[in-house]
């Protein structure tokens, strides 16, 4: 057990309505203007919401981007020193915190931290003419964190310290956040499991070993945690595995300089739609071997989609007992092989790929190849 894990000898009972759900995930990026373009040219999402000097803010610059219920803020330092800036210089552009809606910040921090969370920042209020919000912050894996929102009848554009702005990005029918996939060293993976059933009382829902997620050369154990309200919140957390050469998670470990999160999935209603639209816009996605299609049919039986264009797209398909699913993955965002996107639509299915894990992997250690990272 690490000082990042502590245990309390007394755990109250959880309560599960305490998380309402994922509020916002906050980036910190090197260029803060220019990732906010990124996500609403290549990513259709609208720019909403604006920090920094003009509103009083000295220390950072933020913009707030929404597509559907989901919420992504880009934050950059303007100045050398500071936590925002140590963090991009370790960890490149990537997420610093996941951020939970709750109906009260301060009962949900002193249950976290009464649970063995560790605190970055208390329970406060922030306030303009809008309204007033309050925040308080909780470390969980690597340099991330966990802040509680508790908007009230907040009114203004985001958060106290914003202005409202709008930029439109015109739309990918991007709607909610599906899951964050978190990335953990070697043997630590149950550690982190055991941390959010503790803390959030989150329950293990599903999980893959390297019998299910292996390819000739690299390999991941993952254990999905679930919970919040009605379920709302679901963080499979990977770790690497042996394999013939390094896995993906290795190199992922070594470019972010630790632990952080892996990938964030958001769903669409009609993802043929939505991943064409994004292609044209110029997103990027990883290629699935064309024979993956030859099969495809044997595999998951009747789809209501047309098998030739989502080869075309490169859209993947698996089912489990309660339907079946689709999903596509981005290139890394970032100069780093470290975070991506997923594209998934559920068609009943609960599960999150498992029987594209071997074309996912080949299409990833392609790449991690021609990174000299294999
Ligand atoms: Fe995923």
């Amino acid at each position: 057990m690490n000082a990042e894990v502590q245990s309390t000898p007394k755990v109250p009972e959880y309560r599960e309505t305490l998380l309402d759900g994922v509020d916002h995930i906050e980036f910190y990026v090197g260029n803060a203007r220019q990732a906010a373009h990124f996500y609403r040219s290549a990513f259709g999402f609208d720019v909403v919401a604006y920090s920094g000097p003009e509103t009083g803010v000295r220390d950072r610059a933020s913009y707030v981007l929404r597509q559907g219920d989901v919420h992504l803020v880009m934050t950059a330092p303007l100045a050398p020193d500071g936590e925002i800036a140590e963090h991009v210089r370790l960890h490149g552009d990537g997420v610093r915190a996941l951020a939970f809606q709750v109906e009260d910040a301060g009962a949900a921090y002193q249950d976290a931290v009464g649970r063995g969370a560790r605190s970055v920042a208390e329970p406060h209020a922030v306030a303009d003419e809008k309204g007033a919000v309050t925040l308080a912050t909780v470390k969980t894996f690597g340099d991330t964190v966990h802040t509680f929102v508790e908007r009230n009848e907040y009114e203004g554009a985001f958060l106290p310290g914003y202005r409202q702005e709008f930029k439109s990005g015109t739309g990918a029918g991007l709607q909610l956040v599906d899951h964050c996939v978190c990335n953990v060293e070697l043997h630590r993976m149950d550690e982190w499991v055991d941390w959010y059933n503790r803390v959030f009382g989150f329950d293990v829902f599903q999980e893959f070993d390297e019998s299910d997620i292996a390819t000739q050369y690299s390999a991941l154990r993952s254990k999905v945690v679930r919970g919040g309200r009605g379920g709302s919140i679901t963080f499979p957390i990977n770790e690497p595995a042996k394999g013939l050469k390094r896995s993906q998670i290795d190199e992922y470990l070594d470019y972010y300089h630790g632990p952080g999160v892996q990938h964030i999935a958001l769903h669409t209603a009609d993802i043929v739609e939505t991943v064409g639209w994004l292609r044209q816009q110029g997103a990027e996605f990883l290629a699935a071997p064309s024979a993956y299609y030859d099969t495809l049919g044997d595999r998951v039986g009747d789809i209501d989609e047309d098998l030739e264009r989502l080869r075309q797209l490169n859209i993947l398909v698996d089912r489990d007992e309660h339907g079946y699913l689709l999903q596509i993955f981005t290139r890394p965002v970032e100069d780093r092989p470290t975070l991506f996107f997923e594209v998934i639509q559920r068609k009943g299915c609960r599960g999150f790929g498992k029987g594209n894990f071997q074309a996912l992997f080949q299409a990833i250690e392609r790449e991690q190849e021609a990174r000299g990272n294999l």
